[in-house]
């Protein structure tokens, strides 16, 4: 999909400026401290490029268990849906781990992908060069990765009915469904092929049609898409081998686009060749237009993380990295995407890194260890230095044309 440009826009006393109604959902764990410091890299690039936020602050997860005795009140999902996008941080807390309880805060995150119709999930990944060192994987591999992973979130294992425990005849039994529609398969394969079409126009659709039906439907209807989009090449790819390749040769891949258990396994599994899963934004988008993009939820794709929760050590990148996919799908704000991208790579350049960066790398010379919050304030940083950069650069320009303002 071709991305909308904008220009920057000065923030000058009495400028008109967008404003943009969001949900911020802080929920468990380590979600507070990212989604805060991700606050106020977003509150940053308004400033710079002219638009506002009204934030409105809602419990989903364990913290609106121990709240209102529910994972998500059904006013907070209306709130999801009346908004221009949902921040959200994480949700999951071990002390509703206990495989018997009927209330989990993971009912949440389900119940706000079902209720907002977020059908697709979007999980770039791709490698910073100044990380490869911290990827388990041989750095010789990582050169070139950019991938896309296109989940599809609202069907499948997930959703499927019948899914429980019972009682069957040789003790108890239990039983998930996988089960699909061809539209449901439809609107997020057409997707994917608009993304391979925006990118490197490869897309490589993954199954296990070899044994499932599900996949095998999966599979007819990429099929039957496939001549709308003749510029794109299509490979099939079985799970299990494409699991394997996703290690030994994963810059061969450009679009991948999977169902939704097969998606959440693949891509922790990718997360590895980015040096953490602290690093991975994530969108998940619906079929519904805003005033200024798809409406969608953005959330990091690390999880809770409550063993490090509260200690100010969690790296905010991915929840940082998830605000300017929001920019760029539901707020129109391209310009300001890119701006949060680069400010990211420019803090890393500069060596600024959080703890599970910096474990990974095993030697710290000449880097900066930070915590979260300093981590966020080096990214706000290197954003205000990249406008002055271009803003001297737009007075030399004029100062060289000979023109005056
Ligand atoms: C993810 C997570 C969730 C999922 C959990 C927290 C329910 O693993 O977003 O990948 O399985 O979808
Ligand atoms: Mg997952």
């Amino acid at each position: 999909m071709t991305e909308p440009a904008n220009q920057p826009t000065a923030d000058a006393p009495g400028f008109p400026r967008i404003g943009f109604n969001l949900v911020f959902v802080p929920g468990d764990g380590i979600g507070p401290e990212v989604i805060a410091a991700g606050r106020r890299v977003l509150e940053a690039t308004g400033r710079l490029f002219g638009f506002r936020f009204e934030w409105q602050e809602i419990l989903i997860g364990g913290v609106a268990i121990d709240a209102y005795g529910v994972p998500m009140r059904d006013e907070d999902l209306a709130a999801c849906r009346d908004a221009d996008a949902v921040y959200f941080g994480a949700i999951g807390d071990p002390k509703y781990d206990d495989p018997t309880a009927t209330v989990r805060p993971e009912q949440a995150l389900l119940g706000l992908r079902k209720g907002l119709g977020l059908y697709a999930n979007l999980r770039p990944v791709t490698v910073q060069p100044v990380l490869r060192a911290s990827s388990p994987v041989r750095e010789s591999l990582l050169e070139g990765v950019d991938m896309m992973i296109v989940r599809e979130l609202t069907g499948g294992l997930y959703f499927g009915k019948p899914s429980g425990l019972r009682a069957g005849p040789a003790g108890r039994e239990a039983v998930d469904t996988l089960i699909y529609s061809e539209e449901e398969i439809r609107r997020v394969v057409r997707l994917a092929f608009e993304l391979a079409r925006g990118r490197r126009k490869k897309l490589t659709s993954v199954d296990k049609a070899n044994i499932l039906s599900s996949s095998r439907l999966w599979r007819t209807i990429v099929e039957e898409v496939r001549p709308e989009y003749p510029d794109v090449t299509v490979e099939h790819r079985l799970v299990d081998a494409c699991a394997m390749t996703l290690i030994q040769r994963p810059a061969v891949f450009d679009v991948l686009v999977t169902e939704n258990l097969f998606g959440d396994i693949l891509s922790d599994e990718a997360s590895v060749l980015a040096g953490s899963l602290g690093m991975l934004p994530s969108a998940s988008i619906g079929e519904r237009q805003t005033a200024h993009g798809l409406h969608g939820m953005y959330e990091p794709i690390h999880g809770s993380a409550p063993d490090i929760a509260g200690k100010d050590i969690a790296n905010p990148l991915a929840a940082i990295l998830s605000g300017a996919m929001m920019l760029r799908w539901s707020l129109g704000q391209n310009a300001a995407a890119v701006a949060i991208e680069r400010a990211v790579t420019a803090v890393l350049t500069a060596g600024y890194r959080t703890a599970d960066l910096l474990s990974a790398t095993g030697d710290a010379t000449g880097l900066r260890p930070v915590g979260t919050q300093a981590m966020g304030d080096a990214v706000v940083a290197a954003i205000e230095n990249q406008e002055h950069t271009a803003a001297e650069d737009g007075e030399r320009a004029t100062a060289l044309s000979g023109g005056s303002r």
